[in-house]
């Protein structure tokens, strides 16, 4: 018997830095200096570190809730699938797995770089799947061309994925200065720059009351507007520093509160949080999702929805009931389903995850 061929672990040499990046202290803090985590093929040891951590590897996105969502979605060998939200393809792949050479998987992004990034990772295990950068509102659209009358399984898990979150040029985290974009489609005609020069102080305040329940809502609008008459806010940092200073914060009573309790929530996090589903229109695309939905199932087929937010969740929640009132539904899921003790623990981005579905007649 001969040897197999050794896989070649090594980065690829244009991933391959030529000289190791310095950084300050013990671990890379910068995206592009964690060139280790980026390659979890070569360093499987960085990645289970950062992993045991709690932490996501730069450049991946840890699935939430997969093993509830199959047992629930229970794709079987031959089905279709419409995964709305490709995203790092961790609920695709589990997917095509399970639906075997015979089913077929649709991926929809918004997101051109993730998307090409993951159909080649899909590409090197399966064939059985296309990609489509598309608002999952458009899941229909592929269904014709490809002489189908439904899908057995839709699967959105919303909002954003960790790769970019954790890229500061994409401007999604207020942990790191970059440009205030926050568009996950870059076609999109506004950033959130563009969008905070210009909101009225009422429409932003109510923004921030109805998308993260900001209870400081008028006191930020006010300080936003405020600021862009002196100066325009263009970069991540501009803003949070004006979230610590309407929150009567600065940066070090901060880190010092941060110290105290693990658990209080950065200051910008609900402003960022408002201001994201603002720029990609999320409720807008969420509400066109849950309408078409039932045309795009066929008869026995699941959809199932991963919300972040109590606005998303109400959303979902009312859908389904009402479908299920209107016999477009047979069942749906009572109550949402949440990450366990454990998940939320190894991966805390799942914590304030919420799962909900909902069988077609
Ligand atoms: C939370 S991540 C999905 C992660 C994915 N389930 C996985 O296992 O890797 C959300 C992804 O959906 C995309 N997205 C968000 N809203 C979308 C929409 N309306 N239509 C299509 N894609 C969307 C984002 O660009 C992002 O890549």
């Amino acid at each position: 018997m001969t040897d197999a061929p050794r896989e070649d672990l090594s980065p690829p040499d244009g991933d391959r830095p030529r000289r190791r990046p310095r950084y300050p202290g013990t671990h890379p803090r910068r995206l592009e200096q964690k060139y280790k985590e980026h390659n979890p093929r070569a360093y499987p040891e960085i990645v289970a570190e950062v992993r045991a951590r709690g932490g996501t590897p730069a450049g991946t996105h840890v699935p939430v809730l997969l093993a509830e969502i199959m047992d629930i979605l229970a794709p079987t060998e031959g089905e279709c699938v419409a995964d709305g939200t490709l995203g790092y393809g961790g609920h695709a792949t589990e997917f095509l797995r399970r639906i075997g050479p015979t089913g077929r998987l649709f991926g929809f992004d918004l997101d051109a770089v993730q998307l090409e990034r993951t159909r080649q990772r899909l590409a090197e295990s399966f064939s059985n799947f296309t990609v489509h950068r598309s608002n999952f509102a458009g899941l229909a659209k592929p269904l014709a061309a490809a002489g189908l009358d439904g899908y057995d399984i839709i699967l959105a898990d919303l909002g954003v994925s960790s790769m970019q979150v954790d890229d500061p040029a994409r401007g999604f985290s207020y942990k790191y200065d970059g440009p205030l974009d926050m568009r996950m489609d870059d076609r999109r005609p506004r950033t959130a720059a563009e969008l905070l020069a210009t909101m009225p102080a009422g429409e932003l305040a109510r923004a921030l009351w109805e998308l993260a329940d900001e209870k400081d809502n008028e006191r930020i609008a006010h300080a936003i507007v405020q600021q862009r008459t002196r100066r325009p806010i263009r970069r991540t940092f501009d803003l949070v520093e004006i979230l610590f200073e309407a929150k009567g914060m600065t940066r070090r009573t901060w880190r010092e509160r941060a110290k105290a309790d693990q658990h209080a929530l950065h200051p910008a996090a609900k402003t960022f949080q408002a201001l994201r589903i603002l720029v990609n229109d999320e409720l807008g695309s969420l509400k066109n999702l849950l309408r078409i939905a039932p045309s795009c199932l066929r008869s026995g087929g699941r959809i199932g929805i991963i919300s972040f937010h109590s606005g998303e969740d109400r959303l979902v929640e009312r859908a389904f009931r009402e479908g299920l009132e209107r016999s477009v539904y047979a069942a749906v899921s009572e109550d949402a389903v949440r990450p366990s003790r454990t998940e939320r623990f190894d991966n805390p981005r799942s914590s304030s995850a919420k799962f909900r579905w909902a069988r077609r007649v």
